[in-house]
């Protein structure tokens, strides 16, 4: 059998990272870790405690409500997975703008980041694993064996997800989402914690002009050079 390895995606919001990992990890019959579900959970819990808004964020309360916070990931009927918040499926709630709109400054609270990063890491310690986030291939696998760091217009990224959220009913405007896109990319890369980074290592895969199957073609290809090493 060939050597279980740890991948690792980065990058900048909207760009294809969980489509690409979820595509790989059911390739390679991995398991497959969407690290910013993780953050989004965190949020939820935070929101639902009137602890975060657009402009207001209470650090402190956010810290003190950390150990209440039980997150899991759960495949449904079809083999998707889908999260967990105490028990309760938010898989839908989570990508909501709302959240969107408040998750970065949830994200970047040094024990928020510690409370999740530990659990990311006992996710993938047999190795087999790809995870998908921001600080991946920097600070959660900083040896994974395969570190990808992924881009696209941010144009074309918006419409993306502006696309994604209308299909699932989600009433946002194109604008809405680009500004959340610019936003969040903003805080994600200056935060002093774990900021978004594109570690030395990392393979750059710009996907604006590729369709999922073909981005996904390509990395096998990585994914086949990586195993002969
Ligand atoms: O899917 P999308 O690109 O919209 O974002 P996401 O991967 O669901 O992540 C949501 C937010 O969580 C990001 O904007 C970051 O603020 C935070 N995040 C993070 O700080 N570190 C990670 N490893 C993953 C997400
Ligand atoms: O995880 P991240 O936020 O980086 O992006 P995603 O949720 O995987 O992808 C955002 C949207 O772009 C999804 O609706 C994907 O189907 C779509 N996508 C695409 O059209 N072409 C690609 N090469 C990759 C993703």
């Amino acid at each position: 059998r060939d050597k279980e390895l740890t991948i690792a995606i980065d990058g900048w919001t909207a760009c294809g990272k969980s489509t690409l990992a979820k595509a790989l990890a059911k390739e390679l019959n991995y398991v497959f870790v969407d690290s910013g579900a993780m953050y989004r959970g965190a949020t939820l819990h935070a929101m639902r405690k009137n602890l975060v808004s657009r402009n207001h964020v209470d650090i402190n309360r956010i810290i003190a409500s950390l150990p209440e916070i039980k997150i899991a990931f759960k495949n449904n009927a079809k083999g998707k997975a889908e999260l967990y918040l105490n028990g309760e499926n938010v898989e839908k709630e989570i990508r909501s703008i709302e959240v969107s709109n408040s998750v970065s400054s949830v994200a970047k609270i040094k024990e928020v980041r510690l409370f999740l990063v530990k659990q990311q890491r006992i996710m993938g310690i047999n190795g087999g694993v790809v995870m998908d986030g921001r600080d991946i291939g920097s600070i959660v696998f900083p040896l994974a064996e395969l570190k990808l760091f992924m881009t696209a217009d941010p144009d074309i990224r918006a419409q993306r997800r502006f696309d994604e959220l209308t299909s699932k009913g989600e009433k946002v405007t194109l604008e809405e989402v680009k500004e959340n896109l610019k936003l969040r990319d903003e805080m994600d890369s200056t935060r002093e914690e774990s900021p978004l980074t594109q570690v030395e290592d990392a393979i750059v895969l710009d996907n604006s002009n590729l369709t999922p199957k073909e981005q996904l073609t390509k990395v096998l290809e990585l994914v086949k050079k990586v195993r002969k090493k």
